[in-house]
Order: structure tokens, then C-alpha cells, then sequence
């Protein structure tokens, strides 16, 4: 749903406050949308699970970053350079524990470090089939608990600066 549009409109905010130009920023606003194209090679079976996945199928899921990767890697542009790197690292974590590849700190692109952030606050503050959406406030506190292990600490520090913007960007969704 909206969901792509909303992480787009969230990245490029954080990366205008973290120092990125207005045209490298609005590049980030229709790239960072398409982070989860790989989706699309995901079978039905596990994209649309109501419970929880088993390791097997967890596994499954975790392959829609290469398969992203590998369908927008295939165009030759700056545009696509960026959403294909989005796509492969947006589930890496600052301190290595994410996939597909375990980077670490700022050896994951810049571009990804904001998708991901974006990403976590949309899944908290949306209502899901297995939870109630969460408050703003509650879900900015729970981004913070987690800054210099999943989030780089600088790029935390510049989405909860701009929080105000955040929430607009959020309610303009909602209208
Ligand atoms: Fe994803
Ligand atoms: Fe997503």
C-alpha cells in the first residue's frame, strides 16, 4: 500500500538532515520506495503466512534482498545503482547481526542505514495482522533502544531531530 511512498517521503527527510543535497535526497525518495522489490520472487505461501515463519521459510523471506538486488541491479543507472543497494543492505545491521551479509557500521551504504530506520518506524506505527499500531511516541522510544546495535548512531540521532517532520510526514499519509 502507502507503505513504499511513506519510507520514500521518511529517508529523504533524515537524509536532508543529515547533510545529503536536495536532488540526492529526492533520488532517496523513489529509490528507498522500492527496497522490497525483491518481494515480488517471494512465494504467496510464505509472503502471506498469518503466523509466524519456521527457519526454512524465515530463510525464504531473507532471500528478498538478493532477488531485489538482482532485478534492479540489472539497469545501469545512478537511479538504479541506488535502489539496488538499498534493496540488498536495507536489513543490515550497525552492529553486524543482520542479513543477507552480516556488514557492519558504515560499511553498509549510508542510503540503507536511513532505509532501515525508515522502515522499522513504518512497521511500528501501521497496524499489522499480528499487532495493533503503535504510538509515535512509543515507537520512537523503541528505535532509540536499539541505536548502535541495529541503527547507526548518527543517522538515529538525525531522525529523532526531526521528529516534528516525521510526524507531519506521517499524518499527510493518513488523510
Ligand atoms: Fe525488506
Ligand atoms: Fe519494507
Amino acid at each position: 500500500g502507502c507503505h513504499i511512498w511513506r519510507i520514500g517521503a521518511y529517508a529523504s527527510a533524515i537524509a536532508r538532515a543529515s547533510g545529503w543535497t536536495f536532488d540526492m535526497a529526492s533520488e532517496l525518495k523513489l529509490s528507498a520506495a522500492m527496497h522490497d522489490t525483491g518481494k515480488i520472487g517471494i512465494p504467496d505461501s510464505v509472503l502471506k503466512k498469518p503466523g509466524k515463519l519456521d527457519t526454512k521459510e524465515w530463510d525464504i523471506m531473507k532471500t528478498h534482498t538478493t532477488i531485489g538486488y538482482d532485478i534492479l541491479s540489472k539497469n545501469d543507472t545512478a537511479f538504479f545503482h541506488l535502489s539496488a543497494e538499498i534493496a540488498l543492505r536495507h536489513h543490515e545491521k550497525w552492529n553486524g547481526s543482520g542479513y543477507p551479509n552480516g556488514l557492519k557500521g558504515e560499511n553498509i551504504p549510508e542510503s540503507a542505514r536511513i532505509v532501515a530506520i525508515c522502515d522499522v518506524f513504518d512497521a511500528l506505527t501501521m497496524k499489522r495482522s499480528y499487532k495493533p499500531a503503535w504510538s509515535v511516541e512509543d515507537s520512537f522510544a523503541e528505535i532509540e533502544k536499539t541505536i548502535g546495535t541495529h541503527f547507526d548512531p548518527e543517522i538515529a540521532e538525525c531522525f529523532m531531530r526531526i521528529k516534528p517532520e516525521i510526524i507531519e510526514i506521517k499524518e499527510s499519509w493518513e488523510k
